[in-house]
């Protein structure tokens, strides 16, 4: 079998977790493959709520394998915090959790770093969830990383020490911040020993041999494809691959493994953080799709940057992850607009592109639009498709003729149930 993907093909927070939820039970394994606890994946099922950070979207579904591959970064705090939760819900994560020995640790002084350099660049500031993101797979491209393999080693705190030490020569080239390393390594430490229960494996031999044997998998993205190191918004991105190549670093499969492609987006756009986003509303449209679609982040609370759906933006990340099938979420906050806009192009230097250009940081593009009718009715007793109304369905289809991808699944609430089934056969393990 060939390993499934979802992804993020905006800014992040497109609805990842309630989609990977929702098809989890179709599959055997699911696995994340990069990022770490910047992440939150929210999902909503039987009147409850769970955010996931490090934990992957298919803890809840019974029997199901859920891995945290090689090219995640962990933190053994947040990853202790996610499974009081798991704990206290009387999930049986036991033997279904499994760690890749080759995943790479989030040390207190790697949380250090980030909020000192994030301190430090003031206006320029990324934006960053202060999670010990950037500092850990620098480390990691450095060479200095400390994997969770490494948890066992009987030079573990020399090693500790020695990184330790380096971070704290980084941090005086910062101005100084407040930060309590002595509590924090007291509660790190602590927490080690909620992962080091956890079944460590090699990931890279564990996935391919469930492949062998004719497994289901799942890789679950976090993040999104505008926050890839290499193709988003750099340097307004987060620090590790967020597209499908990912999957191949960060489970340690082949090209040729990868199967479907699930990208999805939200009906509109959001972003958290600094950066370009060039079809965001800083009007009161803005402000009114941040109240109607809660956008206020899982991980860090603060509120999203919220504005049209952008086609040309969409149309590069749609080729960067060899999408073969789309996902429209969120498409009820739209409800109450009387009409919504599409990004169709962007004029930039005096022409009409849909190309984003290298500066995008720098320069000024201006988005065309596109005006569409909105339905200005509920969506809440719709299950099928054909149930929608018109100007719904007129603006799903515009949306698949422009992207050129089939839009197969259409999320009209946050709860797992809330999933309209657009196209069957093309999702595989739908039937
Ligand atoms: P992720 O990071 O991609 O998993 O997304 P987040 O969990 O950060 O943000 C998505 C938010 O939208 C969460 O609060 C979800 O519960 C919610 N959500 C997901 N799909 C839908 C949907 O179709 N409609 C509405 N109203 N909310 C949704
Ligand atoms: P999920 O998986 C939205 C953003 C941060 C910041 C930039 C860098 O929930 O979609 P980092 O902490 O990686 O140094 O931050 O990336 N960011 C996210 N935005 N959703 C996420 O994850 C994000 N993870 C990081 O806001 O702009
Ligand atoms: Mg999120």
């Amino acid at each position: 079998m060939a390993v499934d993907v979802i992804l993020g093909l905006q800014w992040g927070d497109e609805g990842k977790g309630k989609i990977v939820d929702y098809l989890a039970e179709k599959y055997d394994i699911v696995a994340r493959f990069q990022g770490g606890p910047n992440a939150g994946h929210t999902l909503k099922f039987d009147g409850q709520k769970f955010v996931l950070h490090t934990v992957p979207s298919g803890i809840f579904r019974q029997d199901l394998i859920n891995v945290i591959g090689n090219g995640v970064v962990i933190d053994p705090i947040t990853l202790e915090k996610e499974i009081a939760k798991l704990d206290e819900a009387k999930v049986n994560y036991q033997d279904r959790l499994l760690v890749s020995r080759k995943a790479h640790l989030i040390l207190p002084t790697h949380r250090y770093i980030d909020a000192a350099s994030e301190a430090s660049k003031g206006k320029e500031k990324i934006g960053s969830t202060l999670k010990g993101i950037g500092p850990t797979y620098m480390d990691k491209t450095g060479r200095n990383g400390i994997r969770v393999g490494d948890i066992l080693d009987k030079d573990f705190s020399i090693k500790y020490e020695k990184l330790k030490a380096k971070h704290l020569g980084l941090v005086r080239l910062y101005p100084e911040i407040e930060f309590d390393l002595e509590a924090e390594e007291a509660k790190w430490f602590a927490s080690l020993e909620t992962l080091k229960a956890l079944p460590m494996i090699d990931g890279e031999y564990y996935i391919n041999q469930a492949i062998k044997e004719g497994k289901t998998i799942l890789a679950e993205g976090a993040q999104g494809s505008m926050l890839d190191i290499d193709f988003g918004t750099y340097p307004f991105v987060t620090s590790s691959n967020t597209v499908t190549a990912g999957v191949c670093n960060g489970l340690g499969i082949a090209p040729s493994k990868i199967g479907e492609v699930i990208g999805i987006t939200k009906a509109y756009c959001t972003r958290v953080g600094s950066g370009p986003f060039p079809t965001e509303l800083t009007d009161a449209t803005g402000d009114f799709l941040r109240k109607e679609g809660a956008e206020f982040g899982a991980t860090t609370g603060r509120p999203r940057r919220c504005g049209w759906i952008d086609l040309p933006q969409l149309k590069y990340t749609i080729m960067l992850n060899g999408v073969t099938q789309l996902v429209i979420t969120k498409i009820d906050i739209l409800n109450n607009f009387e009409n919504i806009s599409v990004g169709t192009h962007y004029e930039y230097n005096g022409q009409r592109t849909e190309q984003l250009p290298y500066d995008i940081s720098t320069v000024s593009m201006v988005p065309v639009y596109q005006e569409h009718k909105g339905w200005l009715s509920s969506l809440d007793h719709v299950s099928e498709y054909e149930e929608l109304p018109e100007a719904a369905k007129n603006y799903v289809q515009t949306l698949e003729t422009s992207l050129e991808v089939p839009i197969t699944m259409i999320s009209t609430g946050p709860e797992r149930k809330k999933l309209i089934i657009k196209e069957k056969a093309k999702v595989e393990v739908l039937g």
